[in-house]
């Protein structure tokens, strides 16, 4: 074989894993389940935003989805047709309590019951992820996540669905993606709620850190051998050159957007270059913070797509672009590929952080995916980026990082946030027209290499 197709053989990758090692997929609510105005869910504030003009590529919004709210039993056996052990996927708050605190909804918890038993009947060990950024509208109506009560509202509702499929499901996560909840939903003003206020953005940060505790010390109280985790997103930071003023601006960002969650969340507190260019920008303005607590993380959850470069447009903080290198190969979100970042990313968080374990929570491509004439979807770019992170987290492994699980994101076609269905993420393609499921070449590739496995 060459290099080239021994780097994609699904057994020889298999070999580089140890015996148990978790392969799985995640999936969050809003992108697949639809079923919006169904059995009593209430409203969150992504039907909201999602019909707000032109925040959405062609105005799309998740109603349908994939329509995996009744779809699921055939969502769970294509995962077991390729073999996988476990499944992340995440309860919509409004689906089981409307109003976000108070009532509830009995027949939305019944979905996520049967979802749990259908996985285990499966054999897919469930990974419960409380918050995938869909708050119930009214919630967000008293002020949201800025709100300090939100700490009390999101561990009452963590309780509620812990002591609900606990007896069941030991792995739990809090939240996924705090930074892009709080800062694009927030500040940059592109994802649900749509606000521009730096501010506020970092008072949601703060209280997402300060639920995320209370709503972990609460599962561990109701379900016997808990696995607490949260799902953050690093990707490989890098100065766009190798100027001074570009590399003091990688360092600032990456301290004021991914240190600004670990830190707390490994009982430091908050970093003091985030601290320094968050104020520099007038970001803290009115905004008093003091140490959250730390996490108490039996896992860290590691989302990671690509290579970021900064570049200083000035020296002034937050001055700056973000986005992938010249002339790098991209996918069709315009995400640099990068899979030596990952290696760095997960030793970096091993060296620093030295979480007792790491999950690889979110890893995967879009490409404009086909159904050919004869059924097949030849996705070999997919496969290619697939195959080369699993060898990056090989290497990781290989250099002493405690990591036990990969989800491949995602399951199936689903709607990409503000991307509408232009962006198809799935090992399984959707036609949106008729819901039709049909496997993607990584689907058979992603099959043989869990096959393969030890
Ligand atoms: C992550 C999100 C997930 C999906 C992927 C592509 O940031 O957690 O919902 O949109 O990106």
């Amino acid at each position: 074989m060459t290099n080239r197709e021994l780097e994609l053989d699904p057994a020889a990758l298999a070999d580089r894993f140890p015996p148990g090692f978790d392969w799985g997929f995640a999936a969050s609510a809003y992108q697949i389940e639809g079923a919006a105005a169904e059995d009593g869910r209430g409203r969150s504030v992504w039907d909201t935003f999602s019909r707000v003009p032109g925040a959405i590529a062609d105005g799309e919004t998740g109603d349908s989805a994939c329509d995996h709210y009744h779809r699921f039993p055939e969502d769970v056996a294509l995962m077991g047709r390729i073999g996988a052990k476990a499944y992340r996927f995440s309860v919509s708050w409004p689906r089981v309590q409307p109003e976000g605190t108070g009532e509830i909804n009995e027949r939305g918890l019944d979905f996520y019951d049967r979802l749990v038993d259908a996985l285990l009947a499966a054999g897919i060990r469930p990974l419960v992820n409380l918050f995938h950024w869909d708050l119930p509208q009214a919630l967000q109506d008293r002020g949201g996540f800025a709100d300090p009560r939100a700490v009390g509202w999101f561990a009452d509702y963590a309780a509620l669905v812990a002591a609900r499929l606990g007896d069941r499901v030991s792995d739990w996560m809090t939240f996924n993606e705090p930074a892009v909840f709080a800062f694009l939903g927030h500040a940059d003003g592109i994802h649900a709620p749509g606000m521009r206020d730096w501010p506020i953005a970092l008072r949601v940060a703060d209280n997402q850190l300060r639920a995320h505790a209370a709503a972990g010390a609460g599962v561990r109280s109701l379900v016997k051998d808990a696995r607490i985790g949260i799902a953050i997103d690093v990707n490989h930071v890098a100065p766009a050159t190798d100027t001074d003023r570009d590399r003091r601006a990688a360092a600032a960002w990456s301290s004021a957007r991914d240190a600004w969650f670990l830190d707390p969340l490994f009982g430091r507190g908050y970093p003091r270059l985030g601290l320094e260019a968050h104020g520099a920008a007038g970001h803290l303005l009115g905004v008093e913070l003091t140490e959250p607590p730390a996490g108490d993380l039996d896992y860290l959850g590691l989302n990671y797509y690509r290579r970021d470069r900064v570049s200083a447009a000035s020296d002034r903080a937050f001055d700056w672009e973000i986005g992938p290198g010249d002339a790098t190969e991209q996918t069709q979100m315009g995400w640099e590929v990068a899979p030596d970042g990952l290696r760095d990313v997960l030793l970096t968080l091993h060296r620093e952080y030295a979480p007792r374990e790491i999950v690889v929570t979110e890893n995967g491509a879009a490409y404009p995916d086909t159904v050919d004439a004869d059924g097949r979807v030849r996705d070999d770019r997919r496969v290619a980026y697939l195959a080369r992170h699993i060898g990056a987290a090989a290497d990781a492994l290989a250099a002493g990082v405690p990591l036990t699980g990969y989800d491949v994101w995602s399951l199936l076609d689903n709607y990409e946030w503000s991307f509408g269905y232009t962006r198809r993420f799935g090992l399984v393609h959707v036609d949106f027209a008729d819901q039709r499921r049909t496997l993607k070449d990584s689907a058979i590739w992603y099959g043989r290499l869990i096959a393969a496995g030890r």
